[in-house]
């Protein structure tokens, strides 16, 4: 009888239970197994993949939904640590935005070290007319600035956005473009004026 009750106690953990030790265990093995198996390529570094910040880690925790309190301290987290222009502009040129804006170029094996990167916007948002190709995973950005003004608010808000969608949305699937340094200042600035500029077309017909 004890043999049993013993065998059906080893059958319970294989049968998919996993106490969180050896969670931990596994998450170290998948680590060393990456970094032996996988090569960093240009700009695509295994390192990146590997190191994780602060809301990586609470967003891989919690795939799904995280509790309440935790996306509001990841959120409060990531705003502090937003940088806003040195010279307090936050609108650059609409036009560089636009072709920042198209660019899907940046992060890959592919790209040489020093080209700027791009911003991609379009793979996930509408923003103009004229751009008939472009994803929807996030919200239509068109006639951005003609809905919101471009009061001092609303241009803070919109840099912060871009510059870390997480201190808005916690675990957003947007790109952090300045907080990981994929665009700099001045491209966030021109990315901000195609958003909010009277003349961009992101605000016209
Ligand atoms: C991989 C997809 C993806 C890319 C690329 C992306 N975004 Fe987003 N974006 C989203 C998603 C999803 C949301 C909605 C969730 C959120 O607010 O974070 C969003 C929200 C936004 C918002 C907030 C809209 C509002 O109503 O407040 C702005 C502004 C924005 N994106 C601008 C940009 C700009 C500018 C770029 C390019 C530099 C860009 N996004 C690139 C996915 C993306």
């Amino acid at each position: 009888m004890k043999k049993i009750a013993g065998m059906m106690a080893a059958a319970a953990v294989l049968g998919g239970f996993v106490f969180p030790a050896l969670a931990a265990d596994y998450d170290k093995q998948a680590q060393a197994l990456m970094k032996a198996d996988f090569r960093s390529k240009g700009m695509a570094t295994v390192e990146g993949a590997l190191t994780q910040d602060e809301a990586q880690r609470t967003c891989s925790a919690y795939p799904m939904e995280r509790p309440k309190k935790i996306a509001a301290k990841l959120e409060a987290d990531q705003l502090k640590q937003v940088k806003y222009p040195a010279d307090g502009q936050y609108l650059g040129r609409w036009q560089e935005g636009e072709k920042i804006a198209q660019n899907g170029r940046g992060m890959q094996s592919s790209d040489k070290p020093g080209v700027p990167n791009g911003g991609n916007c379009y793979a996930c948002h509408q923003m103009t007319k004229a751009e008939i190709s472009f994803g929807n995973i996030g919200p239509s950005l068109y006639q951005y600035g003609k809905l919101r003004g471009q009061s001092e608010e609303i241009m803070k808000y919109t840099w912060a956005k871009v510059y870390n969608p997480q201190a808005f949305t916690a675990c957003s699937n947007m790109p952090r473009f300045g907080h990981k340094g994929i665009l700099d200042e001045q491209q966030l600035k021109d990315v901000v004026a195609l958003l909010l500029d009277p003349a961009s077309p992101v605000n016209n017909d």
